[in-house]
C-alpha cells in the first residue's frame, strides 16, 4: 500500500491483528446479546438495559475495525465460521447463566481483549502504521472503561 506510505510487510503484520479483534468483538457482541435476552433475577431491568448499551458500543467497534481493515487495502472477511475460528474469545452456548456469572464472564473477556490489544499496540508501534496504533489505543481505552464498570458490578 504505497498510497498511504505503508509497505506490504507492515500491512501483512497489522492485518491479522485487526482480523483477530474483529472476530473476537463479533463473538463478544453475540455473547452480550445472549445475556441481554436471557438475564433473570432482581437486577433484570438494570442488566437488560446495560447489556443493550454494551452491545450497541460493541457494534460500533465492529464497524470501525472492519473499516480500518478496508483502509489498509484488504477486503474484510465476515462470516460466523471465520469469526469463531479467529476469535480469541469463546462463544456462549448456555442460556442459563446467572446474572453474576454474566458480569464475571464479560469482565474476563474484556480483560483478555485489553491484554491482546496492549500486545498488538506494542507490535504495531514497531511499524509506520501510527493510524492503526492510535485506533487500537482508543479502542483499548473503551474496553478499559467497560472493565472498570463490570468490575464495579461484579460480586
Ligand atoms: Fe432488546
Amino acid at each position: 500500500m504505497k498510497t498511504i506510505g505503508l509497505n506490504q510487510q507492515e500491512v501483512q503484520l497489522v492485518l491479522p491483528l485487526l482480523e483477530n479483534f474483529l472476530a473476537s468483538e463479533n463473538v463478544l457482541n453475540l455473547k452480550i446479546r445472549n445475556y441481554h435476552w436471557n438475564v433473570t433475577g432482581a437486577h433484570f431491568s438494570e442488566y437488560h438495559k446495560y447489556f443493550e448499551e454494551l452491545y450497541d458500543d460493541s457494534a460500533e467497534n465492529i464497524d470501525e475495525i472492519a473499516e480500518r481493515i478496508r483502509m489498509l487495502g484488504s477486503k474484510t472477511k465476515a462470516s460466523m465460521g471465520y469469526f469463531l475460528e479467529k476469535s480469541f474469545l469463546m462463544e456462549e452456548v448456555n442460556t442459563d447463566v446467572s446474572a453474576d456469572e454474566m458480569i464475571k464472564n464479560l469482565l474476563t473477556d474484556t480483560e483478555k481483549t485489553i491484554s491482546e490489544m496492549r500486545n498488538a499496540i506494542e507490535i504495531i508501534s514497531e511499524t509506520n502504521d501510527s493510524g492503526s496504533e492510535d485506533f487500537l489505543i482508543a479502542l483499548m481505552q473503551k474496553h478499559e472503561k467497560n472493565a472498570w464498570m463490570l468490575r464495579s458490578m461484579a460480586q
